[in-house]
């Protein structure tokens, strides 16, 4: 599921290279006698936990720092009492950052007890400065803190902090390097996420992530196919193209190209199954978007398409450069090209200014769409952007009141566009044995619905074709066809 890299041939007594990705494979190769040196004294292998605390982007991301630790040795843990323990941090919102020293104070008492315990941070939160500045005064029992743009040295920053008696703090305000051919640990067998580009450039006015993931720097496509080809041979159906906002792929290549481009390509692949995409902004997506959904049989029916807010004049405050009618007809456009597309969407409520009107316009928008799901997010003032400035906060529990209006009007829609399914037959991709009952596996749809279904653990990673014979709310109960 990781391609291992030779590290036993790499001369540790020579200077590091100055090249990537040869100088991370030194350094990787420096983690292995730093591994080889605990199995003496301790008689077993380290062993680490990565906790991924953001959006589908940090999902990968820890997926790349596990294949790392995997390569040099380290052992997976599955609790943060462990020797080594890493957090890749969100800060979109800012129960995010609360919950990120809420796990410190609790590691903090586990470090008192195995002071050889590595502690470290990584991802969004860590771009923020005041973050780094708090760290450095009160959290002084980390021992290693680093950003988004530097992941790819993981190997030789953990050499740094085992080799200091003092934080090692490396943030990067900016970068426009991209190292492949790293390794990574997957957490599926059979699909993965795939970056296509990193960053953001649309600065909408209430997000942090252009702030904390830097400018939009595109993969070169040559490099997306190679890794999507290598992911098939190793057993990959399904892919998922990644990037804050995939509809501008391709912009700042040498050779520009659009995402609709890519997907083409994407879709030649032989023996992929089906391919998924995230995020989508509603201002650049283009007919040519909507045509390849509609020609493709691998790109699966779904869409998510955040609205953020149904009002004209909210969305102009926001800086996200449509309206609603311009929204409405996207929506119209899709379903006239896919007509079994589930649509869902990210709503915030309680955005600076409001009102009651606004707030109307947005309900509207949910009703003549009715999402498949909606993410709803209640508004948080994220210091550094230009909504923090706003006046007209609006009230807890004005804002409240609105959320739960909502919430019980997407879950009210979410359920009757589920029950339509209800007697169709499908086709599944099983993804693990069911939580609760071994009897039962659990898959999902093109649509991206979960199903469960009797079945084993030899069916995971199988395209099946399952009959959906009842609709639990948000998910199918289902059996396999023959
Ligand atoms: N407050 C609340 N929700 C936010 N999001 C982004 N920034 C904020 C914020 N300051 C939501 C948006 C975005 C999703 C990933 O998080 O809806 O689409
Ligand atoms: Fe993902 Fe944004 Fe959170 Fe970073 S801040 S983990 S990019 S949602």
């Amino acid at each position: 599921m990781y391609q291992e890299i030779d590290l036993d041939s790499i001369q540790l007594n020579m200077e590091p290279p100055t090249g990537e990705p040869a100088r991370q494979y030194y350094f990787m190769a420096k983690c292995r006698e730093w591994v080889r040196d605990f199995m003496r004294n301790k008689g077993r292998a380290p062993r680490a936990c990565v906790v991924n605390m953001g959006c589908q982007m940090n999902a990968r991301d820890s997926e790349k720092l596990r294949g790392i630790l995997k390569n040099t040795g380290f052992e997976e843990a599955d609790t943060e009492d462990t020797d080594f323990v890493l957090y890749n941090t969100c800060t979109v919102r800012e129960n995010a950052n609360n919950k990120v020293y809420g796990r410190l104070g609790y590691v903090s008492s586990i470090k008192k007890q195995n002071p050889d315990m590595v502690i470290a941070l990584c991802g969004c939160m860590m771009q923020e400065p005041e973050v780094v500045e708090k760290l450095k005064k009160s959290y002084r029992f980390v021992d290693l803190v680093f950003g988004t743009h530097n992941i790819y040295k993981f190997a030789e920053l953990f050499v740094q902090a085992v080799s200091s008696d003092h934080m090692v703090v490396d943030v990067w305000k900016e970068t426009d390097t991209i190292v492949e051919e790293l390794p990574v640990e997957r957490k599926y067998s059979f699909k993965s996420g795939v970056n296509i580009m990193f960053g953001c450039n649309n600065f909408c006015s209430y997000c942090i992530v252009p702030y904390v993931r830097g400018r939009e720097r595109s993969r070169d496509p040559k490099d997306i196919i190679r890794e999507i080809e290598k992911l098939v041979a190793d057993g990959v159906v399904e892919v998922m193209l990644l990037g804050q906002n995939v509809n501008s792929y391709g912009k700042n290549l040498e050779t520009p190209m659009t995402f609709a481009e890519l997907l083409r390509q994407v879709d030649q692949i032989e023996d992929l199954k089906r391919i998924r995409f995230m995020t989508s902004h509603p201002k650049d997506l283009s007919d040519d978007l909507i045509k390849v959904m509609a020609e493709s049989k691998k790109i699966c029916p779904h869409l998510h398409l955040p609205l953020q807010s149904g009002s004209s004049r909210i969305l102009r405050e926001m800086n996200r450069r449509y309206d609603k009618e311009h929204y409405l007809k996207l929506v119209e456009k899709l379903r006239a090209a896919v007509p079994d597309i589930a649509i869902t969407t990210d709503i915030i409520v309680g955005f600076p200014g409001e009102t009651e009107e606004d707030f109307e316009e947005t309900l509207d928008v949910v009703r003549r769409v009715e999402y498949d799901s909606a993410f709803t997010f209640i508004y948080s003032k994220r210091t550094g952007t230009p909504a923090a400035q706003m006046e007209d906060q609006v009230p807890q529990d004005v804002v409240k009141d609105r959320f739960e209006r909502l919430l019980a009007l997407v879950q009210e829609i979410a359920a009757r566009k589920a029950e339509g399914l209800t007697g169709s037959v499908q086709e599944v991709l099983v993804e693990q044995v069911n939580d609760h009952d071994e009897t039962l596996v659990t898959g999902r749809l093109g649509n991206n619905s979960v199903v469960h279904l009797p079945g084993s653990k030899d069916m995971i990673g199988c395209m099946v074709p399952v009959r959906l014979t009842e609709c639990r709310g948000f998910y199918y109960m289902g059996e396999v066809v023959s």
